[in-house]
């Protein structure tokens, strides 16, 4: 499995305080079955974004594990008015793996109108976002459509796999299941924080997935999708949304399966 959204690397924001513990993320992460890691730290206003001492770190803990784990780097992007200015000129300072995807993070209290808009310019400046775990956000489980028409416009969207287990409650639980229904789900990613209330795992959450939607799902969204970000190439496992949300979430069963080649 790939895993396209963590915090492993050391010092860098609210993820691990040492290397150490950092070595032990991702022991467990290779205990999990996860063979990519894309680091993820903050870029917002609590945590300046530091490209060079992130790779820094990287090399750092990439020389304790070679052959066993890859590590890339990335970062979980505010989407604030500096940051995307600052994107603008070369968004591959901020992309995952500089390469063609950004993480992008909403916060909790308000999402105005223009950032749809918002969403659009960063494809225009050449960052694909992919937004990073709605189904913990209340404005955006108030909301699906909006989110459905951000997907239709070319944005993807990752859930915590703790969420499909339910680690992040109820609420978050059940709209992760009913987007995951409708297509409207690309990826899940760790979000890992620790090894213990974050942990770095995906195994547990992809065997739910395979068993309530089926073995191919899983693939597509534990590895091939994500793997398609670590590389930048198109994702191969895409749905097709309902085309409205004039209905019950996840009421609409017909599904069709279209690939990117
Ligand atoms: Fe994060």
């Amino acid at each position: 499995m790939v895993d396209i959204h963590c915090h492993v690397l050391p010092g860098l924001d609210d993820g691990p305080e040492s290397l150490e513990m950092s070595i032990a993320m991702c022991e467990m992460a290779i205990a999990d079955g996860i063979t990519h890691v894309i680091a993820t730290p903050h870029a917002d206003a609590s945590y300046a974004f530091q490209p060079d001492l992130i790779r820094r770190r990287r090399d750092e803990l990439q020389a304790r594990f070679e052959g066993r784990i890859e590590l890339a780097t990335g970062c979980d992007f505010h989407l604030s008015f500096e940051n995307i200015e600052d994107l603008r000129p070369y968004p591959a300072k901020y992309t995952l793996n500089q390469k063609r995807y950004l993480l992008v993070e909403f916060n909790d209290y308000s999402i105005p109108p223009a950032m749809d808009q918002t969403l659009h310019h960063l494809q225009l400046y050449g960052a694909t976002p992919i937004i990073t775990h709605p189904e913990r956000n209340p404005l955006i489980r108030n909301n699906t459509e909006r989110l459905y028409r951000w997907i239709r416009t070319g944005c993807y969207v990752q859930i915590t796999a703790q969420s499909i287990l339910g680690k992040f409650g109820a609420q978050a639980m059940t709209m992760a299941e009913s987007w995951l229904k409708d297509g409207a789900v690309h990826f899940f990613a760790s979000d890992a924080h620790n090894v213990t209330s974050r942990p770095l795992q995906l195994k547990e959450a992809y065997a739910k997935v395979a068993s309530k939607n089926g073995k191919d799902v899983a693939e597509g969204l534990f590895v091939d999708n994500p793997r398609a970000v670590f590389d930048g190439e198109a994702l191969p496992f895409v749905l097709e949304l309902p085309e409205d949300r004039g209905h019950a979430p996840g009421a609409r069963k017909k599904k069709k399966r279209f690939w990117f080649f």
